[in-house]
């Protein structure tokens, strides 16, 4: 029989025998092989960690992706340690290290040290948090979390929320339940209570045009389509400009639309903005509209010991979407979703008779299923609790802060360089900046030199940042999320990048004279 390209052997030819499979189950018999295969794999990740000397090799599809199409997955090593020698080829050697200071590209943090442990407690444990009696403690814990965070924003006693596995499904999951909100008093105010196909067209969501593209995908799934998000302007600052939002709000009633919800951003992804809050939440109480903070960057001003007033307003928020895989430096997933009713989280509720009939939430047995759109979930709040409880939330804040201050002295530099034009200051930790050709027609390649810095800086492997679009030209981002990455660094990177562009234009303006400043 052949696969693409791969001979697969009938399993009568197999030598896999009952007994070896099953020696790796993990149990009380199979402890010892437990503790040596985690000790090889910490091992080979210790050995990569403390010799990578740059966060990426520079490899292209092309060049990988035959190494891992070439693994007969039909065929077993057999062995551990050579399973865990060949990762090296078809992933580690390659891999995108974040823990590494040059590594300035997207919101991945750089992850604490207790965090790393619950993660391997978590998988060996493999609680699923859906119901209690798939794990009992790891509810509890979980609650205990999220009420914790709740209080930390401010949401009141009537607060709940649920993990996630990140921002994109926090804020679809509030705004399912903004959209179920909107329909039942929609539906409570009708005579005859209209169908809800009948009401999805009239629903809108308001975001500013620095929101997250999360928003728009939510309102596709949601049934609305995503022409249903109205885009807000923002100022100088990218921050939604409270007096469009109040324009949007009045033109949604003037022509009978119904806002389900305002989403408010607190940190936008490329600006590191923070939409005016108390201004948005005045706004959304005086219209009785459903206001959402997607603060997946910045919750992690929540434990920071110097900057938590930039979140002044958040507490009145009807939901709030926290990322701690951006800013509480915890690895991929860990998120959650938080509202100021828990009643509202019903719109997530489905009793199924075989996991959580409803004489259990009738015996007030804690189902977390109960609140989330997932049924089979990660225990990801062990992380948080084993880092909480190690290292403290200040420490984790302090981190923030360390990250918000580097991006601040980095922005500086940069002012102060006349070789790159900058945008606006970040409250947070990204630099959105360009680099700019000398004077003259070669100006006109300010794009394509940009975008070849950054894919030839990411190609040698010496740094990877990030691009993208202002006003609809080519930008370089760097979000800053390690403390670790030192001013210098930052001022090697952009010595680097002005290399690659200036290259780039001095090759093309070889090839085409008109575009050389000399030329004019
Ligand atoms: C502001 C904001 N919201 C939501 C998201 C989506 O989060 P995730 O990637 O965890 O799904 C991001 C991701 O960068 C973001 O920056």
């Amino acid at each position: 029989m052949s696969f693409r390209g791969h001979t697969v052997e009938p399993s009568a030819g197999s030598t896999a025998t009952l007994e070896d499979a099953r020696s790796h189950l993990f149990n009380d018999r199979t402890v010892e092989r437990y503790r040596e295969s985690l000790r090889a794999g910490v091992e080979t990740v210790a050995a990569k960690v403390s010799t990578t000397t740059r966060p990426f090799t520079g490899t292209t599809p092309d060049r990988l992706a035959p190494e891992i199409s070439g693994i007969d997955l039909d065929r077993p090593l057999g062995d551990l340690a050579e399973a865990l020698a060949e990762l090296e080829d078809v992933y580690l050697r390659d891999a995108v290290y974040f823990h590494h200071p040059r590594y300035l590209a997207h919101l991945n943090c750089p992850v604490v040290i207790p965090a790393l442990l619950g993660e391997a407690v978590l998988t060996a444990v493999n609680s699923s948090l859906d119901t209690w009696d798939q794990s009992a403690g790891g509810t509890l814990i979980e609650r205990r979390l999220i009420d914790w965070t709740a209080e930390r924003i401010g949401l009141g006693p009537d607060a709940d929320g649920v993990f996630t596995s990140g921002g994109t499904q926090s804020n679809f999951q509030a705004l399912l339940l903004a959209r179920e909100e909107a329909c039942t008093a929609l539906a409570a105010a009708a005579g005859t209570p209209p169908a809800k196909h009948e009401l999805l067209p009239k629903l809108r969501i308001i975001a500013s045009e620095a929101s997250h593209f999360s928003v728009k995908k939510s309102a596709e799934l949601l049934g609305l389509g995503m022409d249903a998000v109205i885009s807000v302007e923002t100022d100088r600052g990218r921050r939604m400009k409270p007096e469009a939002l109040a324009r949007e709000l009045a033109r949604c009633t003037a022509e009978g639309l119904t806002v389900m919800a305002v989403v408010a951003t607190a940190g936008t992804t490329d600006f590191g903005s923070i939409d005016p809050l108390p201004e948005i939440a005045g706004l959304c109480a005086a219209a009785g509209v459903w206001m959402h903070v997607d603060a997946a960057y910045g919750c992690g001003l929540l434990v920071s010991p110097t900057r938590r007033h930039l979140l002044d307003g958040i507490e009145r928020a009807d939901s709030v979407t926290v990322d701690y895989h951006k800013s509480f430096f915890q690895p991929v997933s860990s998120s959650a979703v938080l509202v100021r009713d828990r009643a509202a989280l019903r719109h997530a509720t489905y009793y199924a008779d075989y996991l959580n009939p409803a004489r259990t939430a009738e015996r007030r047995i804690p189902n977390q299923v109960d609140k989330s759109i997932q049924t089979t979930r990660r225990f990801d709040a062990l992380k948080l609790w084993l880092t909480l409880r190690t290292m403290g939330a200040e420490a984790v804040g302090l981190l923030f802060d360390e990250v918000v201050d580097r991006a601040a002295a980095a922005w500086e530099i940069l002012t102060e360089d006349p070789r790159f034009e900058v945008v606006t200051k970040s409250q947070l930790s990204t630099v959105v900046f360009r680099w700019l050709p000398p004077a003259g027609p070669s100006r006109d390649l300010a794009d394509e030199a940009n975008l070849y810095a950054r894919e030839a800086l990411a190609a040698s492997g010496e740094a990877v940042v990030a691009g993208t679009k202002v006003d609809g030209r080519h930008h370089l981002k760097f979000t800053l999320l390690n403390p670790e990455t030192t001013l210098d660094d930052i001022a090697h990177v952009l010595d680097l990048l002005a290399e690659h562009a200036g290259r780039y234009v001095n090759d093309r303006t070889a090839v085409a004279p008109e575009l050389c400043p000399t030329a004019v």
